[in-house]
């Protein structure tokens, strides 16, 4: 099949592990009979530079035009960037927030697993790890505090910033439909994280997320405080399955499972509207300290469009050759900087760069 692939590759090392994505992608295509064209989208700092926006109305309208959109990573340093002395509507991650919005990809999807051969680079103690970890975070993407209305003024002579955290039943019901149906493919646990100890917006997601959880009787749920979320992802990661989250706290919890993997440079991520559509981009940032050297790590973007086949494009087999593919390179001992061992174990691997990374796990794609 013939399939329209929108890229952006943005900012920092985005283009280096974009390009590492399109070559696994390629070799997909060869191997399985499909092709993929590729339409280069701007958006984040090289848009701002080149068009004086962050994401412009053309660039959403490329986007819409595709089957589905691969992204590398936008922003730069936030103390140096020039970018950051403009007002927040004209910085890149406002054309990251925009995107999401127009195409209203309300559910983000981001896995977070423990490679055995990775281990090594938990940093969690090995009792904790226990046989390892595998969940889901399915993470609000379109409404709570990031889309709320929002205010900087003078009240009675003080500044004052005012930040809004709203949902409605419709936003919670269609998110946690999403965690269900995911959960009924995995291990049938579905942990929703609220502070509805506290929180308003909490205490109709808890309602709605059990009355979901009605139409789903082969799943267990489970509520948690996000502030024990983030205690237990740390104290007992191996009890989620998926964890069902609004924006911000999934944000946060986010970026902590990640750690916990070892690596944010081996988490892929897909945000999905209620169509076929998505946006796929590793979870990590821009990394602009590291880009140019040809030492990010590329797998991350790599299954992200491993994600975008299964997603997207409905092939599975596709999808399952190229997760086949990173484990197999990893289990041969390849790694990148970021996930290289410390100290004499460093002898039993051997320390690739991105470009080879990616030829690597291009090399291993094969029909089952
Ligand atoms: C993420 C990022 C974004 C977010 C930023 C860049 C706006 O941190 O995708 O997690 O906060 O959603
Ligand atoms: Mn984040």
């Amino acid at each position: 099949m013939d399939f329209k692939v929108g890229v952006i590759s943005g900012d920092g090392i985005g283009p280096e592990i974009v390009r590492e994505a399109k070559k696994v992608l390629d070799r997909v295509g060869e191997a399985f009979g499909h092709s993929f064209a590729y339409d280069e989208i701007l958006m984040g700092g090289v848009s701002i530079d080149a068009t004086g926006e962050p994401l412009t109305d053309g660039a959403i309208a490329q986007a819409k035009a595709a089957d589905a959109v691969l992204m590398g990573s936008i922003g730069g340093n936030t103390s140096t960037s020039p970018w950051y002395k403009l007002p927040a509507n004209l910085r890149p991650e406002a054309g990251l927030l925009k995107l999401r919005k127009s195409l209203n990809l309300f559910a983000n999807l981001r896995p977070a697993y423990l490679y055995g051969e990775l281990r090594e680079a938990c940093p969690l103690r090995d009792d904790i790890i226990g046989d390892g970890f595998d969940m889901m975070i399915m993470r609000e993407l379109t409404g709570g505090l990031y889309f709320g209305e929002r205010v900087t003024e003078e009240r009675d002579g003080v500044m004052t910033a005012v930040d809004t955290l709203s949902y409605n039943e419709h936003e919670i019901r269609r998110i946690a439909k999403r965690g269900f149906d995911i959960a009924r493919k995995r291990r049938k646990k579905v942990t929703s994280v609220d502070k509805a100890n506290v929180l308003d917006s909490s205490r109709l997601w808890r309602k709605v997320v059990e009355e979901v959880a009605k139409g789903y009787p082969e799943v267990a749920l489970e509520h948690m405080l996000v502030d024990n979320c983030a205690m237990q992802l740390v104290k007992d990661p191996g009890q989620f399955d998926v964890i069902l989250t609004e924006n911000m706290f999934g944000d946060i919890l986010s970026d902590e499972a990640s750690m916990v993997t070892g690596s944010i440079g081996m988490l892929s991520s897909a945000s999905l509207n209620d169509t076929k559509f998505g946006l796929y981009e590793p979870s990590g940032g821009s990394a602009p300290d590291i880009a140019g050297k040809g030492i990010a790590n590329p797998i991350a973007t790599i299954l992200s469009a491993a994600m975008m086949l299964r997603y997207s494009f409905d092939l599975d087999r596709e999808a399952d050759a190229v997760e086949e593919a990173v484990r197999q390179v990893l289990k041969e001992g390849y790694r990148t900087a970021d996930i290289m061992p410390q100290g004499e174990d460093k002898a039993q691997v051997t320390q690739v760069g991105t470009e080879k990374m990616g030829d690597l796990v291009a090399q291993r794609i094969s029909p089952a």
